[in-house]
């Protein structure tokens, strides 16, 4: 009992008179899922370690065995063959304690003028920096996927909705460009996150610095950070980037939700507006005839597991005294599904993108029924100089009347929509169309097949940038 119990906490154990049980050691230990950080716990020491020998707080030789150890454990690691000691808490003192077996009293210097609060606070950034690099890179290539549907409909009619009604006849290619633009707001809010995750908290220590005579600009510049943090007790105990990468990771989730909906009722063969590459859906085990959007399905449900880790770190944070607390640690695992979550479903979005296949029948005889015409209707007796009030009421009679006969619009005789008002010429028939009201929203962010065209090249050369 008393040998297991130093061998567990050589780190701190001096202090303790009993050991902890088995519970409490499973309770406490985080070693099973933070070995995750493993590479940029390797990173965050390397860096530290330089630091310490061109400071001379350690020496050259010290130096060189922690590389050497770093590299086998490193090697170790890749190849499977590390043993993870739950004895061992975390990965940070499992990856100290190997090294010292490797190296020996050099790997228990390399912790000096270093804490494993802001051990953990530099892990935690390289790993969610590496995470958004990953996450803009398919969210890129997501874009880039959508812009070649929305290209390939940049004319495809389809009804646009408000309340789930047939409100006005738009492009297939311009209603995919609306979630380009919001996937590529996301790309936005992660990049300027990517700010504030880039700062270097080593140095803080345990919470209020250290007496060695560290250069913390030198690790930073080392890790690839752009500053360090300025303030030592809110190094070791900041999460805010967390959370700020979890609401950005929320709201591309959101969207991606969103647009599942949207996938889900047009593949409803009641509504028939597309069909998804059999790759993305599955059968049923009873219904022989059933095709089912399972990825958009699933893809709207793990938003909610997303949101409920911003909830989660949101709240975690909210009664935390300064500086560092253990309720830390609870940080890794939401991050860790948030990142698996978005880059699962954004790997998977992209590819699905290009097996989405476009029924342009069925659109557009959705788009003939509802009126969608309407307001094109309206604007043409504008243009011929009704104030608008007198023409919205002039073409709700025409509606009305269209409803009761079970006709379109564009089904009624000139003398019959000369009715309604004495503006109306026969020039009427083009707005009617559903190419002429398209065409017709020809200015910047308008469903004009000219503009779509415009507005995927523009967004193309952002994807270059
Ligand atoms: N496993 C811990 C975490 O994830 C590492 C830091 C522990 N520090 C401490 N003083 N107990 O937050």
């Amino acid at each position: 009992m008393t040998s297991q119990f130093s061998k567990k906490s050589e780190a701190w154990s001096a202090r303790f008179s009993e050991p902890v049980s088995d519970l409490v050691k499973r309770y406490t230990a985080s070693v099973f899922f933070d070995k995750r950080m493993a590479a940029f716990d390797i990173q965050g020491s390397l860096a530290h370690a330089e630091m310490l020998a061109t400071q001379n707080i350690i020496t050259a030789q010290d130096h060189a065995d922690i590389q050497r150890g770093m590299a086998q454990i490193h090697a170790e690691i890749e190849a499977g063959k590390f043993e993870w000691l739950l004895d061992l808490e975390d990965v940070h003192l499992n990856i100290e304690k190997r090294l010292t077996e490797l190296v020996g009293d050099a790997g228990k210097r390399l912790h000096t003028g270093r804490s494993r609060n802001d051990q953990v606070a530099t892990d935690i950034r390289l790993y969610v920096r590496a995470s958004i690099d990953t996450i803009v890179g398919l969210l890129g290539d997501f874009r880039s996927a959508l812009l070649d549907l929305a290209e390939q409909h940049s004319d495809t009619i389809m009804p646009g909705f408000t309340h789930m009604q047939v409100a006005q006849p738009i492009t297939f290619g311009h209603h995919i460009l609306a979630y380009v633009e919001m996937f590529s707001r996301d790309t936005e809010r992660m990049l300027d996150c990517r700010k504030r995750v880039n700062r270097l908290p080593l140095g803080a220590a345990a919470l209020a610095g250290t007496t060695f005579p560290i250069d913390r600009e030198r690790v930073a510049r080392t890790l690839g950070f752009d500053d360090v943090c300025h303030n030592s007790l809110d190094a070791v105990s900041d999460r805010d980037f967390a959370i700020e990468f979890c609401a950005a990771g929320a709201l591309i989730m959101t969207h991606i939700s969103r647009m599942s909906e949207e996938l889900v009722i047009w593949m409803s063969p009641r509504v028939g507006f597309i069909d998804i590459a059999d790759r993305f859906c599955t059968g049923s085990s009873i219904m022989p005839q059933k095709k089912n959007p399972d990825v958009p399905e699933l893809a709207r449900g793990k938003t909610g597991r997303v949101n409920g880790h911003l909830i989660a770190l949101l709240t975690l944070m909210k009664g935390q005294p300064l500086a560092y607390n253990k309720d830390n640690q609870e940080d890794k695992e939401p991050l860790f599904d948030t990142v698996d979550t978005l880059v699962d479903t954004l790997r998977i979005f992209a590819d699905m993108a290009g097996g989405i296949t476009v029924k342009p029948e069925a659109m557009r005889a959705a788009a003939l029924q509802g009126y969608a015409t309407a307001t094109d209707l309206a604007d043409y007796l504008v243009k011929k100089g009704l104030p608008f009030r007198d023409a919205h009421e002039a073409v709700a009679l025409a509606v009305r009347t269209c409803v009761d006969k079970a006709c379109d619009l564009s089904d009624m005789s000139l003398a019959d929509l000369q009715q309604f008002s004495p503006l109306v010429g026969a020039d009427v028939f083009e707005v009617l169309t559903l190419e002429g009201s398209v065409a017709a929203r020809d200015h910047i962010g308008g469903t004009a097949p000219r503009q779509v065209k415009l507005a995927i090249a523009r967004a193309r050369q952002q994807l270059t940038n």
